[in-house]
């Protein structure tokens, strides 16, 4: 049974009609016409499209898997395009649990990773990332949820909501655990491509582990749903590829099309990435500690992270009133797990914006 995605629901609801927006986890929207740089059609149309080379062309499919394979180091037949990293996310699962089988993921945590093998019939067991341990799983508390009928353990890295990343040795000891249980390890990596250090993935840590990840929140390209699972060769040739047939006949070419473009445009990408995120980080961390009730773990890089309020706040009702009032937004952390007195604030908007808008944040929220 697939059962109400709340986040999401909210979401769909709030984010389109969004006046001060400090709930957005990635970079906004890039315009079309980027990905279309050697355009040679005149203007664009409504779409912004035109001069976007071959949406129909199938070779995209192989020059994007080339292009991701040497973006990230690893071989081109570990890499299967998707729909997104949702896409990515449901094929794995979709790939390896049978109802009745155990699932192990953090919290708090993007609601999908949760429902998604609930709703192919596994029981989930949740495992605390905790502020103390800088939202570093704790292996041990891993290790002790697994049993004999643990098929797959869920991380995101860095970390929705806290953007915080898995440390390396981490991985490892859980990479351990799931090879010796004939257990897979899933990272969610959309976050991945923020920060100092060059393109890498997850993969590399081992045999059992698989990725996913996306354009949406590093390029601000969610629309052109040019996302990726990479795993083991015969994983991804067998089982993955056949539950990507069962869930979406081919998936097309477009996605891998508007891929290839975007790697192409990525100088630009990352310069316009550079610009949004600006100073947004320190700015928050100056605002948090101007307010005795607001507390975070500032995260080491990034767009978002989460504030916790001192006292039984419901924060969620006081959002819903600043939207309603305001048109402000932050996301409730009801919705990535059970902390109701939390946050996740982003800071996509322009610096100078910022301040203000924190401003009035702080007003609505009472803090
Ligand atoms: C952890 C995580 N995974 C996946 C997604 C969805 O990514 P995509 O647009 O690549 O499907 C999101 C979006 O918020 C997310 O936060």
């Amino acid at each position: 049974m697939f059962e109400d995605l709340a986040y999401l629901k909210w979401a769909e609801r709030h984010y389109r009609s969004v006046r001060v927006n400090l709930a957005a986890s990635g970079i906004p929207d890039a315009p079309a016409a980027m990905l279309s740089p050697h355009a040679s059609a005149g203007t664009p149309g409504p779409s912004g499209l035109s001069g976007l080379p071959g949406l129909s062309d199938w070779s995209h499919w192989t020059a994007f898997r080339d292009g991701l394979a040497a973006r990230y180091d690893v071989p081109s037949a570990e890499v299967l395009p998707t729909l997104g990293t949702s896409q990515a996310v449901f094929l794995a699962c979709a790939s390896l649990l049978e109802a009745g089988d155990e699932v192990i993921v953090e919290t708090p945590t993007y609601e999908p990773l949760v429902r998604v093998p609930e709703a192919l019939g596994a029981v989930v067991t949740q495992v605390p990332r905790r502020s103390s341990r800088a939202f570093d799983p704790d292996p041990e508390e891993v290790l002790a949820a697994m049993t004999p009928r643990t098929r797959l353990v869920i991380l995101s890295s860095p970390h929705n909501p806290t953007g915080h990343r898995v440390s390396d040795t981490t991985l490892e000891a859980i990479h351990e655990a799931c090879l010796e249980l004939d257990a897979w390890l899933l990272v969610d990596e959309v976050y991945g491509d923020f920060g100092p250090r060059a393109p890498t993935t997850a993969r590399k840590v081992g045999e059992r582990v698989l990725a996913a990840s996306s354009f949406t929140k590093s390029w601000g390209l969610r629309w052109a749903r040019a996302g990726w699972l990479i795993g083991p060769a015969s994983f991804i040739e067998d089982r993955a590829m056949t539950a990507l047939r069962h869930t979406a006949g081919q998936n097309g070419t477009a996605h891998v099309a508007l891929g290839v473009a975007a790697l192409e445009a990525q100088e630009a990408l990352d310069e316009r990435t550079r610009h949004i995120v600006g100073d947004g980080r320190m700015i928050v961390d100056r605002w948090v500690a101007a307010h005795d009730a607001l507390s975070w773990r500032v995260p080491p890089f990034g767009l978002y992270g989460w504030v916790e309020v001192a006292g039984a706040i419901d924060v969620r009702a006081r959002v819903e009133r600043a939207y309603a009032d305001q048109g402000l937004l932050v996301a409730p952390g009801e919705f990535f797990g059970p902390e109701r007195s939390a946050f996740r604030i982003g800071w996509t908007m322009d610096d100078d914006r910022l301040d203000e808008s924190l401003a009035l944040l702080a007003r609505v929220l009472e803090v």
